[in-house]
């Protein structure tokens, strides 16, 4: 009999089923919903020069089992002994195949020949989304320690055949989200990150599809696969010569980890997503936002995703309040909902060479605390927000001197400094409970509802002296990250959170869910940053995409372009502004009121809806369109220079049959014609950028939902 379990998700169906010997999970079909999954392909009896297990597709390989292909799970008994052998624990009996709701859960425990060990694989499906998951629990039952040099989260055999067509998103500070790809026509391509940060250089996520097959147009089938894990990590898509199924593995890095269980101990991995799509890489994107509005998200509202000031730019480590109230004075003005103050607020920071660790105001600067700041921000009708980094240390800070050993550190060798600040051993419980509780104390004590949480250098020297499990501290410290930031959540629930590492050092599906936004990048130069959210909204969603307008000219593209340009930019996700306020003139400011205004008018559809790219950041009339089935939003880009031809935008997410106003003008066009013949952009908002609002013109009059601000019977009134 075949075990064989569905996992349906909104618009797709993932199936897997027992190897004939019970030995193992295989992957069977994934791809557009079925109610009736096709019977798993025969495995060949035999396969010269292969074992058994190297010929099946499996959701999960460990060593000593698989020797031609790459394996998920390496053991390392201690006595020479590597690999497990695993017997499914019940072939006959029910397996935990689980559905609640739209939930579907398979969970498939094996044993080890030798008893010692247990290996459960968890799946898990929904059909409210399109993104399945999947992780693993070790278990050592044995009487001896175990090591685990790799114990990936799961496996994907994308089913595309070689050559692979492989998308992925690389960069550097500065410059993190870049696109990227390579055709694999045998071999492994391997990404990840060793800095106990998710990083700058790779995003966890890549994009399959069959090379040559044309999914980046829109067509095809593609699969995502990403890894939610905010610290050292590693992904590999491994092409075999002349097989059907191209391996996508990934997991906590394998270079620089070794789990260690104890007798009794056991390892659970964080979750891999995996998803696929018919409409090539944008399916696949617009399935990743789906699932980040709707599952990572706790809410999408603007409670969560606020105007903000925030002064870095302005001050750097000036910090001063009288100076803090005047540009507050003109935050308020042009319509910021909350001021946060960055980084040198507390005491010793008056540069990065000092008082990190020393959470108190610097009772130099703010010798009556931060309440006179506080107050006059919100009398002004903002929120206040904060900067904190809990994860590191000046040397020259008053924590550092009482606590020396807090750090991570390898015996007989000198820790380095990166930005003049060690890392926080957050594998040490003493250690992530002083983070809690200092954070619950500057939360109880001020009416702080923003909290900027920064990392600003990599992990290095992780590991502690003594300790058996110190090779564990790139888990360990990502899931002290977690818990702290998971305490934010349970306990501030009214307090935002915005997550940033030096910019875009650490950003993936497990930030997501205990973050309301991320910061992408410390690069704020408008044409560069176009080109990084470019990348971003490739993998990640607009409504966490935190983006200010700032004055800077950019690190590599310093074309002049218009303020306009620089808010149509920041507008794209989550809208802030970090200029020296008091250096605009009126009309800078009125015009900032004014598209802060529109900007909020806009944000739910901005946030809410779909999100698809018209051509490329670099070349004029690239457009960022918006649309949640009513209205469409199309943010166009183009150069300062004398226009000869005018820019048609060709709407992709309007309804045809749908007849649309654009906003500011008497232009009416059916979704149809819109899509074939474009709309002319006029230039209205600046003569290098616009937004293009598109609204039914000809709704049902009783429709409650009508979207249109002034619709007679719209439930609630226009923002
Ligand atoms: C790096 C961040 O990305 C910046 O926005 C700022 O917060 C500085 N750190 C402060 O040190």
């Amino acid at each position: 009999m075949t075990r064989q379990w569905m996992l349906p998700t909104a618009t797709s169906s993932y199936v897997v089923s027992l190897t004939p010997d019970a030995r193992a999970l295989r992957f069977d079909q994934w791809g557009p919903a079925t109610s009736e999954p096709t019977a798993p392909a025969p495995l060949p009896e035999r396969v010269p020069f292969s074992t058994p297990l190297d010929v099946a597709p499996l959701e999960y390989a460990t060593s000593g089992t698989r020797h031609a292909q790459q394996v998920e799970l390496v053991v390392d008994h201690g006595d020479g002994r590597r690999g497990a052998a695993w017997r499914v624990e019940r072939p006959d009996g029910p397996a935990s195949y689980d559905v609640s709701g739209g939930t579907t859960t398979l969970q498939v425990p094996f044993t080890d020949d030798s008893g010692g060990l247990r290996l459960t694989l968890t799946l898990r499906a929904d059909t409210s989304h399109d993104v399945v998951e999947k992780s693993v629990v070790v278990e050592n039952r044995s009487e001896h320690t175990v090591t685990l040099p790799r114990v990936f989260s799961g496996a994907w055999p994308v089913p595309v055949g070689a050559p692979a067509h492989v998308e992925y998103l690389t960069g550097a500070w500065g410059h993190e989200f870049t696109p990227a790809s390579v055709d694999l026509p045998a071999g492994t391509f391997s990404i990840g990150s060793r800095q106990g940060v998710t990083g700058h250089v790779f995003a966890p996520t890549v994009t399959v599809s069959a090379a040559g097959g044309g999914s980046g147009g829109g067509t095809g089938d593609a699969y995502g696969v990403a890894l939610a894990w905010p610290g050292s990590w590693c992904l590999a898509v491994e092409a075999p010569p002349y097989g059907e199924h191209v391996r996508v593995s990934c997991g906590v890095d394998d270079e620089d980890t070794v789990v260690t269980l104890l007798p009794g101990e056991s390892f659970t991995t964080p979750p891999t997503l995996g998803t696929w799509s018919p409409h090539g890489a944008a399916g696949v994107t617009r399935n990743w936002h789906a699932y980040q509005r709707r599952v990572l998200a706790r809410s999408l509202g603007p409670e969560h995703h606020p105007v903000v000031y925030n002064s870095w730019y302005a001050t750097t480590f000036d910090v001063r309040p009288e100076h803090q109230l005047q540009l507050a004075d003109v935050a308020a003005e042009i319509g910021a909902e909350v001021f946060v103050v960055d980084d040198g607020w507390f005491a010793g920071r008056h540069s990065d060479a000092a008082g990190l660790g020393d959470w108190t105001p610097d009772p130099d600067v703010f010798p009556d605390g931060l309440d006179p700041l506080v107050d006059g921000v919100r009398e002004r009708g903002m929120r206040f927000g904060l900067w904190v980094e809990p994860e590191c240390v000046n040397p020259d800070s008053d924590l550092y001197r009482a606590h020396p050993d807090w750090v991570y550190r390898v015996d007989g060798r000198e820790p380095t400094t990166v930005r003049n600040q060690l890392v926080l051993d957050f594998g040490r419980e003493e250690v992530v409970a002083w983070a809690e509780d200092t954070l619950r104390g500057l939360l109880t004590r001020y009416p702080v509802s923003y909290l900027k949480w920064d990392m600003n250098r990599p992990v290095s020297d992780g590991g502690r002296p003594g300790d058996v499990h110190g090779g564990q501290w790139p888990v360990q410290h990502a899931a002290g990250y977690l818990r702290v930031m998971r305490m934010l959540r349970r306990e501030f629930p009214h307090v935002t959170v915005e997550a940033c590492a030096s910019g875009g050092g650490r950003v993936d599906d497990a930030v997501l869910a205990v973050a309301d936004v991320v910061w992408p990048s410390d690069e704020t130069g408008p044409r560069d940053r176009l080109r990084i959210q470019d990348g971003f909204l490739r993998a990640y969603p607009a409504h966490v995409m935190s983006s200010w307008v700032t004055d800077e000219p950019g690190l590599r593209d310093r074309t002049p372009v218009s303020f306009g340009y620089r808010f149509v930019v920041a507008m794209a996700g989550a809208l802030g502004i970090g200029s020296d306020l008091l250096r605009w003139d009126a009309g800078s400011r009125a015009q900032a009121r004014w598209l802060v205004q529109l900007y909020r008018e806009l944000r739910p559809m901005l946030h809410g809806g779909d999100v698809v790219a018209h051509g490329v950041p670099h070349e004029p009339g690239y457009a960022l369109e918006y649309g949640d089935g009513a209205r469409v939003v199309i943010l166009v880009y183009d150069t300062l220079r004398e226009r000869r031809t005018p820019v048609r935008v060709r709407p992709r997410l309007v309804r045809d049959d749908v007849r649309y106003r654009l906003r500011g003008s008497d232009v009416t066009i059916t979704g149809a014609s819109a899509r074939a013949a474009g709309i002319e952009v006029p230039w209205a908002v600046a003569p290098d950028a616009d937004v293009l609002v598109l609204d039914p013109d000809d709704p049902d009059p009783d429709d409650p939902d009508d979207p249109r601000p002034d619709a007679p019977n719209r439930r609630s009134p226009a923002p």
